[in-house]
């Protein structure tokens, strides 16, 4: 049996990094998962587009002033880095590993048969 150690990458379909508008929120959907991107500051990051509170879709919220995503719902808010939730309630936003290749976006997806 052949393991697979790492992410599978999944080519985001019919969107171009520079087709991002920066500090905006984006929802894609990756390999049937729902997932949010985020270009700042001209870095890309991808996280789950569910709010790991209740459940809220992220990006109907907003970025503030300190480039964390603030939930529509109850305002939490998570930095898109490593999804830390910065008001203290203790939830984590799970992030993904992306990368742009010549202005396409790949996001990196552990699929169960990477395991
Ligand atoms: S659903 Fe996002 S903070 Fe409650």
């Amino acid at each position: 049996m052949e393991y697979k150690i790492g992410p599978t990458w999944h080519k985001v379909d019919h969107l171009l990094f520079s087709s991002l508008e920066e500090n905006k929120l984006t929802e894609v959907t990756v390999s049937i998962k729902r997932i949010g991107l985020l270009k700042r500051s001209g870095k890309l990051y991808a996280f789950s587009a569910l709010c790991p509170h209740a459940g809220a879709p992220l990006c109907a919220g907003w970025i503030d002033g300190l480039g964390r995503i603030v939930c529509p719902d109850h305002k939490y808010r998570f930095d898109p880095v490593n999804g830390r939730n910065t008001t203290g309630e203790e939830y984590k936003l799970f992030t993904y590993p992306v990368e742009v290749r010549d202005d396409e976006i790949f996001v990196g997806i552990l699929d169960q048969t990477n395991l």
